[in-house]
């Protein structure tokens, strides 16, 4: 019933949504976003009633502490998971209605994910797992590989090709991560603290790589605390308890 109810209001207001995305080359229009989970007797509102809009080519920080709900939010944004209500548009397609099958198809054309535990295939060499979306992408074995070889050595890592995940430290596999996020150049990327749990050396090889994405115009959205980071903004949009709190 509210569904029903939402998906009214939704399409009334479509034609509004879409002529600000076009006047403002929005790649996210999010609109009342709700997301809950509920363990127990407890209901956490780690997403509640969010509106955003993100400009095509901006670099925006999201800001908050640990439980803020940054990691369900960057989700939502991404199409990785789906809000109980509001609705969300990513380069002008309504990713709220879209059925699953479609969105990973979206999803794996429009934005490169980088998480912040890395979630490399384990079964996978570094290669591979920069090759996988490739794959999925339908680029010839002989393409993927190539451009997964420039990749690792844009990251500095051509002598880990053939490794596994559990042989590389965090940092590199943090780098093969990226890497994998950029095989099918996605004019987006969303990172969720991409650098929290890596040494000074890889964070600054994070940042300065970013720095150069943002000037190629990619749209960055990153969840971070770092300063490295947030120096590079556009803006920073501050989140706590689900809220943003300076939505400008
Ligand atoms: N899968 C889940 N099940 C239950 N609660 C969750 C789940 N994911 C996140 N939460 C809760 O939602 C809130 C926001 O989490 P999260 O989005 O991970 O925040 P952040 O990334 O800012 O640390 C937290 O209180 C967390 O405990
Ligand atoms: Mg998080």
């Amino acid at each position: 019933m509210e569904r029903e109810f939402f998906a009214e209001i939704d399409s009334s207001d479509s034609a509004e949504h879409r002529k600000l995305i076009k006047e403002n080359d929005l790649v996210i229009l999010a609109r009342d976003l709700i997301k809950n989970y509920e363990i127990g007797d407890f209901l956490v509102k780690a997403v509640d009633n969010v509106s955003l809009e993100i400009k095509r080519g901006e670099f925006i920080v999201i800001k908050g502490h640990s439980g803020a709900g940054k990691t369900t939010l960057l989700n939502l944004i991404g199409g990785l998971d789906l809000p109980e209500q509001g609705i969300i548009y990513y380069d002008g397609v309504l990713i709220t209605s879209m059925k699953e099958e479609s969105l990973a198809t979206f999803r794996l054309m429009n934005s490169g994910f980088i998480f912040q535990n890395y979630n490399l295939i384990s079964t996978l060499t570094a290669e591979e797992n920069i090759m996988f979306p490739m794959s999925l992408a339908g680029v010839s074995l002989k393409d993927q590989r190539e451009h997964a070889v420039s990749l690792l050595s844009k990251m500095g890592l051509e002598n880990r090709r053939e490794h596994l995940p559990f042989q590389l430290s965090a940092g590199e596999q943090q780098r093969v991560a990226i890497a994998r996020a950029l095989a099918n150049r996605p004019p987006n990327i969303l990172a969720d603290e991409p650098t929290a749990n890596l040494d000074k050396k890889t964070s600054i090889f994070i940042q300065a790589l970013f720095k150069e994405l943002k000037e190629k115009g990619i749209t960055m959205i990153i969840a971070t605390h770092d300063d490295g980071l947030i120096e590079l903004a556009d803006r920073v949009i501050l989140f706590e308890n689900g809220k943003i709190l300076n939505n400008t």
